[in-house]
């Protein structure tokens, strides 16, 4: 393990260039030198107006950008690349689904279950949904262990049931829920299933045929790409109904005076000038990632994650939120320190040069329902070491003596 962590490392410019410890991860991932590399040669070699340009340089660019969407559609299994809508993150493909779908087709007796455990990003979209459209916002909440049972969700689904807006991979407990099954449910009441990606993409394999979902939103830079470059997976035939979001150059195919057609999927989703060069980079860091393959990734962010845990749980006043079992943690280890704001907790651990996040996490209801103010969490990535977990647990083990407490 030590030789491949060392090789990831290695194309990891800002971990040489600094010696900060960084364990926020699930915020997002540094950036391989692969990436900042096809960035770069895409600006340098082939950059035109994508879609646009009738001359070579255009068309390649134009090429180069549905090459992309080729990679992001294979590494999820879409079926196909035209179910792949480029957006800037996952809140904007949580937005878009909520903007041209929920907005669309919701009435007033219909109902959205969102689990009690999502990020803002797959809450706020339904919120205003629900108060546009009339339809009743239902949460399906989890036990304190951060499990959501399908047979609770089974009793919260019924004829109303017209959504079902779950995470994979919840940014707090890093717990794998069990989306198939949810979206079994779902579909059984008539209802479509939107999963929420953004921390299970970059973590675990993950295939939207066999998961069943009819949307999956995911960001590029939490798997090792650019910011500003996110990805939708639609079920064709519901992309093909749903109106567009945004309105403007390139997704059109007629335009009147007063009136237009507009494009076909995925490009009537995707208005003016698209982010060529950071679909390029997600796609590398696609790459990146396949290079090493998920039973590495998974391999080595468990083995850190199952390290960081027991030693974790051997400090005295430290709680660690979620399960019991270190494996269903993947990466994402959330905690409080007794006594100890988690702004002081962070602020700490930032004087020893290890970065963590400190907070809500953008999922204040899940603080709410744990009653909980706020949290600190450390969250890790394939390239982090066992020597960092070592100075992470150092630091945490001396916060409170720092604080003044006595033990
Ligand atoms: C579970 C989850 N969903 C959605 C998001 C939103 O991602 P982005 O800010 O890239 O849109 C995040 C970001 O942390 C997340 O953890």
């Amino acid at each position: 393990m030590k030789d491949v962590v060392k090789n990831i490392r290695g194309q990891m410019p800002l971990l040489n260039n600094r010696s900060t410890i960084y364990l926020d991860n699930a915020a997002t991932s540094q950036k391989p030198m692969c990436v900042l590399d096809a960035v770069m040669k895409y600006y340098e070699q082939n950059n035109a107006n994508p879609l646009r340009g009738l001359y070579d340089l255009s068309v390649e660019a134009t090429e180069d950008y549905d090459k992309a969407r080729k990679t992001v559609a294979d590494f999820i299994n879409a079926p196909k690349k035209e179910d792949i809508v480029f957006t800037r993150n996952a809140t904007e493909s949580l937005n878009l689904v909520a903007y041209s779908y929920g907005m669309n087709f919701l009435r007033n007796d219909d109902e959205i279950v969102v689990s009690i455990m999502e990020h803002h990003s797959n809450l706020l979209p339904w919120q205003q949904v629900s108060r546009q459209t009339g339809a009743k916002l239902v949460f399906f909440e989890c036990d304190e262990k951060g499990y959501l049972d399908p047979e609770v969700l089974k009793k919260l689904c019924n004829e109303h049931t017209k959504m079902v807006c779950i995470t994979h991979i919840s940014n707090l407990f890093g717990r794998v829920n069990d989306i198939r099954t949810f979206a079994k449910i779902a579909h059984y009441n008539g209802a479509v299933f939107v999963c929420d990606g953004a921390q299970s993409v970059p973590h675990i394999p993950v295939d939207v045929q066999d998961l069943d979902v009819d949307f999956l939103a995911f960001s590029g830079h939490k798997m090792y790409g650019p910011m500003g470059i996110g990805a939708l997976y639609g079920r064709t035939e519901l992309l093909e109904k749903m109106p567009p979001f945004l309105y403007g150059g390139e997704m059109i195919e007629y335009v009147t005076r007063c009136g237009a057609t507009y494009a076909e999927v995925p490009h009537k989703f995707e208005a003016g000038t698209v982010n060529a060069g950071g679909a390029i980079g997600m796609a590398e860091g696609i790459r990146f990632m396949q290079r090493f393959g998920f039973e590495t990734i998974e391999r080595i962010e468990e083995e850190l994650t199952v390290y960081a845990f027991e030693k974790m749980r051997a400090i005295p006043h430290v709680e660690i939120l979620g399960s019991d079992d270190p494996r269903e943690h993947h990466g994402i280890l959330t905690f409080v320190l007794d006594g100890v704001h988690p702004h002081d907790v962070a602020t700490i651990f930032d004087a020893h040069g290890i970065a963590v996040r400190a907070g809500h996490h953008c999922v204040q209801p899940l603080h709410k329902h744990l009653k909980r103010m706020s949290t600190t969490r450390a969250s890790m990535a394939f390239y982090n070491t066992k020597e960092e977990i070592d100075a992470f647990v150092e630091c945490l083990a001396g916060i409170r003596k720092e604080m003044g407490f006595a033990d």
